[in-house]
C-alpha cells in the first residue's frame, strides 16, 4: 500500500545516502555512472521521442484503458476512460528516465530485451533507439495503449525490431520468455504489486545470464515495492545493484565477487564529492 509522502521521504533518505562516481571503487560501477548519470550528449531521439511526447500532451482523445494492476491471477481487467494526455503525465516514462534507459542500453547493447509495461511507448521508443539491432518484446494490458504505443514505433521507424503484445503479463510472460530464450535487459515497469514484482522477477531467472540487466522502475513508490527490490537485492543470484532512485539496476555477473549495493547520484548533485 502507498502512504502519503511516501516517495517524498524516500527521496531524502536516497539523497542523503547516495554517491557520486567520486566515491565508486568499482571499476564496472564507474563506467556505468559515467555512461549512464555523467554522459551530457543529446541525441537526435530524444528530440523525436520528446516530440511525441508533446503531441500526445496536447492531444484531446481519450481511450480505453484496462488495469490489470488490481485483477486477481487470471482475473478481468477494472476498464476505465482516460485521455491519453493524462496517461502521458500520470504513467509514461519521464525524459529523464527514458535517457538513462537510452544511455544504459546504448553501454551495454542488450540484443534480447523484454518491456513489462509499454504504457503509450515512451519507455520502448527509447529502448529501440538506443539498439537498433535488438529484439524487443513489450507487453501490455490495455489495447489501447499498445494500440498508440505501436503508431508511436511506426512514426520513428522503430517498430520493426519491437513486438508490443497485447494482454496480461500472467498469460504472456511464459510465452515471451521463451521465445527470447535469453533476456540481456528487462524492464519491468508495470503492475507495481510486491508479490507480482517478485513472481515476474522470478520467472525470468531462468532467461538471465552473466552480462543480464533487470531495471525496476518505483521500487520507492510504496512499501511493499522497497519490500521487493530488498528481496532482490538479497537473491543469491544478483551480485551487484545499482540504485538510481528513478530506475534501479540488478546485476548478475558471478565476476563481482564481494556482492555490492550502491546509490548514485550524478556528481552535479552533490559537487562537494569532487
Ligand atoms: C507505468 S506504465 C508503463 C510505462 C512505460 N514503460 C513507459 O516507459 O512509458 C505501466 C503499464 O503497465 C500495464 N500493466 C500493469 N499491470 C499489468 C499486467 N498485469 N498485465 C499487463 N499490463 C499491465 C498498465 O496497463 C500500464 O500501461
Amino acid at each position: 500500500m502507498q502512504k502519503h509522502g511516501y516517495p517524498i521521504r524516500q527521496f531524502l533518505a536516497f539523497y542523503k545516502a547516495a554517491d557520486t562516481k567520486f566515491r565508486v571503487h568499482s571499476p564496472f560501477v564507474f563506467e556505468l555512472v559515467n555512461a549512464v548519470l555523467e554522459d551530457q550528449r543529446w541525441y537526435y531521439a530524444f528530440r523525436d521521442v520528446e516530440a511525441i511526447r508533446r503531441k500526445m500532451q496536447q492531444s484531446n482523445l481519450v481511450i480505453d484503458v484496462a488495469d490489470y494492476g488490481a485483477a486477481p491471477p487470471g482475473g478481468d481487467a477494472a476498464h476505465r476512460r482516460a485521455p491519453i494526455r493524462q496517461i502521458v503525465q500520470r504513467a509514461a516514462s519521464s525524459s529523464r528516465q527514458g535517457q538513462w534507459l537510452f544511455r544504459l542500453a546504448q553501454w551495454l547493447k542488450p540484443q534480447h530485451v523484454l518491456e513489462l509495461g509499454t504504457s503509450l511507448g515512451v519507455g520502448t521508443m527509447y529502448l529501440a533507439a538506443a539498439v537498433r539491432s535488438a529484439t524487443i518484446i513489450s507487453m501490455e494490458g490495455s489495447p489501447d495503449c499498445a494500440h498508440i504505443a505501436k503508431a508511436n514505433l511506426e512514426i520513428l521507424g522503430l517498430h520493426k525490431n519491437v513486438q508490443v503484445q497485447t494482454g496480461p503479463f500472467q498469460e504472456n510472460l511464459p510465452a515471451g520468455l521463451k521465445s527470447l530464450k535469453t533476456v540481456d535487459f528487462v524492464f519491468f515497469d508495470g503492475h507495481h504489486r510486491a508479490d507480482a514484482t517478485l513472481q515476474y522477477f522470478e520467472q525470468c531467472l531462468p532467461h538471465v545470464h552473466a552480462q543480464t540487466v533487470l531495471v525496476f522502475d518505483d521500487i520507492y513508490w510504496s512499501t511493499e515495492m522497497t519490500a521487493a527490490w530488498k528481496a532482490i537485492q538479497q537473491h543469491p543470484q544478483v551480485t551487484l545493484t545499482v540504485d538510481l532512485f528513478d530506475l534501479s539496476l540488478a546485476f548478475f555477473n558471478p565476476d563481482f565477487k564481494n556482492k555490492q549495493h550502491f546509490k548514485l547520484l550524478p556528481s552535479r548533485c552533490k559537487p562537494w564529492h569532487f
